[in-house]
């Protein structure tokens, strides 16, 4: 079977370990978590983990910093706990993808400490040098994307923070010690990488592109389509928008990407909330998705990650409505063909926590944009706080909540959590969503078997029903493979009609997110996804 067939039949699960499960009290996530909780993802449908970084890091960035790339970080255990991670996930047929970032390291690791001291030590040339800054860019967390180094009296390159300084993947020695990183981790047994801002590789200063010039696709070639990788799965972090040529067929660059339009709707940068349409993210949606089956690509199914706040928090409802919203967009994303991938604590419908001071945060991009409004005085306190509340990264980076317990700590870590524990974590946490009547947990349990045991559903053939522009409020689709169809319906925040598009005496419910759904009934209530199934 080849890889991309492997996983389109697999659920993917991101942990971010930091915040997972604590298993020694220090109040830091760690694999040994991550080994006791196998069983409860196994249980969930879980068949692939993506591993956010826990390489030896300073962690400016948590991990996304990197000062050593074949050490774990002692905050989260050691190689040999890795090892045992690999083993006793592949023993349940879970498979394990780490992280790679390779387009910046820290400025701790070895190679930057070097390159900084001086124009002729070899490491010099692993990073991206100029007498002054070659452009205006910022930095992704503020500042100027050039740092300059006393030492040889240049400046350095970071797409990121200033602790962050770009690799210079034009030298052939830095390209060729990243194929060994990824083969380091291939021989211990892990089985593919998400691969950190992938096509920022590809940076062209002179024409003032910062991501995705052409020459990245001689580069991903050059590691991944060597025979002793050819059989791993690799997703890249990419913003480019280009698809086709990263992942095509026999390209020998990645099996798939994630595309992050339908994350930008309802915000406008990182901050601002703005009004947003459902429609929009039923466009985005379906754009990827007919774009990928049209072109016999992946596509990545997912709502949530460590960069973005909860989707339901911002593009849907997490109030009075939260299971019947988070469960809908569950229906839309997992009812179709690609990789469906689950974001820690999104299967029990984990929400965006309140705060009121910048204390309660720890992101460095959080912090820097908090600073830099501040000094500029243009926001009042409160409004900075709520812009806050609503964008940052931590949103989706607070402890898992397993129980409602405070005492303790929602039963993440019997230590001091690292990070301020989710404000809303008594009502909303794993023990209590799996006792109410209404679950997300449950609900995601039986989507994701239905998953399974249908191959409808995983490798079906999408088509968008009442397509019209008038259409709006709802999204209603097909699955059809050979003479089998799945009729998908997802409505909206307000109650439409919806008439069922063929005979009802040749279907059956087979899941619903209201229990009380009456089976063909028209009347969509807010949120309500129902899913049917030739007889
Ligand atoms: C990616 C990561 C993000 C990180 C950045 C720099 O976007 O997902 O968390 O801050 O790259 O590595
Ligand atoms: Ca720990």
């Amino acid at each position: 079977m080849t890889v991309r067939d492997d996983f389109s039949n697999r659920v993917i699960y991101q942990i971010y370990p930091r915040s997972f499960c604590d298993s020694n009290g220090d109040g830091i996530g760690d694999i040994n978590g991550i080994i006791e909780k196998l069983d409860y993802l196994k249980d969930l449908g879980v068949g692939a983990i993506w591993l956010s970084p826990c390489y030896q890091s300073p962690k400016i960035d948590n991990g996304y910093d990197i000062s050593d790339y074949r050490e774990i970080d002692p905050d989260y255990g050691n190689l040999d706990d890795l090892k045992r991670l690999i083993s006793e996930a592949h023993a349940r047929d879970i498979k394990l993808l780490m992280d790679l970032v390779v387009n910046h390291t820290s400025s701790e690791h070895e190679w930057f400490k070097r390159a900084r001291k001086s124009k002729t030590d070899p490491y010099h040339d692993y990073y991206i040098w100029a007498d002054k800054p070659l452009t205006d860019w910022t930095g992704d967390f503020g500042g100027s994307s050039w740092e300059y180094n006393e030492e040889t009296d240049e400046y350095y390159y970071h797409s990121f923070a200033v602790q962050q300084p770009d690799l210079n993947w034009k030298n052939p020695k830095v390209r060729k010690e990243c194929a060994e990183i990824v083969d380091f981790w291939v021989y211990l047994g892990v089985d593919g990488f998400r691969c950190d801002v992938m096509d920022f590789i590809g940076k062209d200063f002179d024409k003032n592109v910062r991501y995705g010039a052409p020459v990245m696709h001689e580069y991903l070639n050059e590691i991944f389509s060597r025979d002793c990788v050819k059989n791993i799965f690799t997703v890249g972090e990419c913003y480019s928008g280009e698809m086709l040529n990263l992942c095509g067929k026999d390209r020998g660059e990645l099996t798939a990407v994630f595309q992050f339009d339908h994350l930008g709707v309802g915000r406008d940068g990182g901050w601002k909330k703005v009004p947003f349409a459902y429609d929009d993210i039923k466009r985005f949606f379906k754009k990827w998705h007919e774009f990928s089956e049209n072109n016999n690509l992946l596509h990545m199914l997912f709502t949530d990650n460590h960069d973005a706040p909860h989707f339901i928090s911002r593009s849907g409802n997490d109030k009075e409505l939260r299971y019947e919203c988070a469960t809908m967009f569950a229906t839309m994303f997992f009812t179709v063909k690609g990789v469906p991938v689950i974001y820690e604590g999104q299967e029990y419908g984990s929400a965006s926590p309140t705060y009121v001071s910048i204390e309660s945060f720890n992101d460095i991009s959080t912090l820097n944009y908090y600073a830099e409004i501040e000094r500029k005085r243009v926001l009042r306190k409160e409004d900075l706080m709520s812009q806050i509340n609503f964008g940052s990264r931590d949103n989706t980076r607070r402890p898992y909540c397993w129980n409602g317990n405070e005492n303790q700590n929602f039963g993440f870590t019997c230590g001091k959590p690292w990070l301020a524990l989710n404000s809303r974590g008594k009502e909303i946490n794993l023990e209590t969503d799996r006792k109410n009547e209404k679950s997300v947990y449950k609900y995601y349990k039986k989507i994701l078997l239905l998953r399974k045991s249908e191959k409808c559903i995983r490798l079906g053939k999408f088509n968008e029903l009442y397509a019209s522009e008038e259409n709006t409020g709802y999204f209603v689709f097909e699955q059809s493979y050979e003479k089998e169809k799945f009729v998908v319906v997802c409505n909206f925040d307000r109650e439409s009609e919806i008439k069922f598009p063929y005979n009802e005496a040749d279907y059956k419910l087979v899941l619903s997110n209201y229990a009380d759904r009456k089976d063909f009934s028209p009347l969509y209530r807010p949120f309500e996804a129902a899913i049917y199934k030739t007889k």
